[in-house]
């Protein structure tokens, strides 16, 4: 049962939590988790094109989960692979552009050349925006931009050319998400009431809606609830309304 939501969120972005407390409630290692939260990727993806949401943001994997036991990495890291050349066919029969954002650099060769051939084949799709944040961390993507200002500065003084202005928006476009609104709400599951380092610039006005729903549980009806409260808010930025 769907409500009937008036004001969908432009962009919902999700933290994915809560695969491993799955696997253990079932008697599983963690990985049998991670596995079934691909299922729940799907519907998530399923439910947001079919509900209108312009961008979808997926926190698959932060910077500091590298620091977790090498199998779990592994196995993550190949789940993910698969994962992303299986919904090839999805991408085409929905209109999806699908992209990645995070340090590649730190990725497996064979992840990020699977993760290349289908951001090119997909580049030109315009219903729906599906972005997984894989090695991402909201710090690391400041402190790329912070780099990348400084160049420009280095280059510019190199050249007698005034430094270039720095204000919220042009910051913005040296984020990772540059061209991606910030998202709207930002939904996060397993119940833990943090942030982890996500989009820590991105979120500054976002909505949050956090329930005890572990990922691979997550369906339909638990997006539905997300909205549905998202649609009760009354978002301010500061100002009086
Ligand atoms: C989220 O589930 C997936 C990743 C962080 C890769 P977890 O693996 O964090 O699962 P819990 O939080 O330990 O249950
Ligand atoms: C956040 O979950 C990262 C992802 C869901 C990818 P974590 O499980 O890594 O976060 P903490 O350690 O509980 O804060
Ligand atoms: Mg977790």
């Amino acid at each position: 049962m769907t409500s009937e939501i008036i004001n969908i969120p432009t962009h919902v972005s999700i933290i994915m939590d809560g695969n491993g407390r799955w696997a253990h409630k079932k008697g599983h290692k963690r990985l049998f988790g991670h596995n079934a939260g691909v299922e729940s990727v799907r519907a998530a993806v399923e439910y947001a094109r079919e509900k209108g949401i312009r961008y979808l943001s997926l926190f698959a994997f932060s910077e500091e989960n590298w620091g977790r036991p090498d199998e779990e990495v592994s196995g993550l890291m190949a789940l993910m692979a698969k994962a992303v050349a299986d919904e090839r066919a999805t991408f085409a029969k929905y209109d999806i552009r699908f992209r990645i954002i995070g340090n590649r650099e730190q990725l497996p060769e064979d992840l990020v050349a699977t993760v290349e051939e289908l951001e090119a084949e997909t580049l030109s799709n315009s219903s729906m925006d599906l972005i997984v944040m894989l090695s991402y961390s909201g710090r690391w993507d400041i402190l790329q931009a912070a780099s990348r200002y400084g160049e420009i500065c280095a280059n510019a003084a190199r050249e007698g050319l005034p430094l270039p202005y720095l204000d919220q928006d042009s910051f913005a476009g040296l984020l990772s998400t540059d061209g991606i609104p910030d998202p709207d709400l930002i939904i996060r599951t397993s119940g833990e009431q943090r942030i982890s380092n996500y989009m820590l610039w991105q979120a500054a006005y976002t909505e949050f809606y956090i329930t005890e729903v572990l990922w691979p549980d997550f369906r339909k009806n638990d997006f539905d609830r997300a909205l549905v409260s998202f649609n009760n808010r009354q978002r301010r930025f500061g100002k009086l309304k």
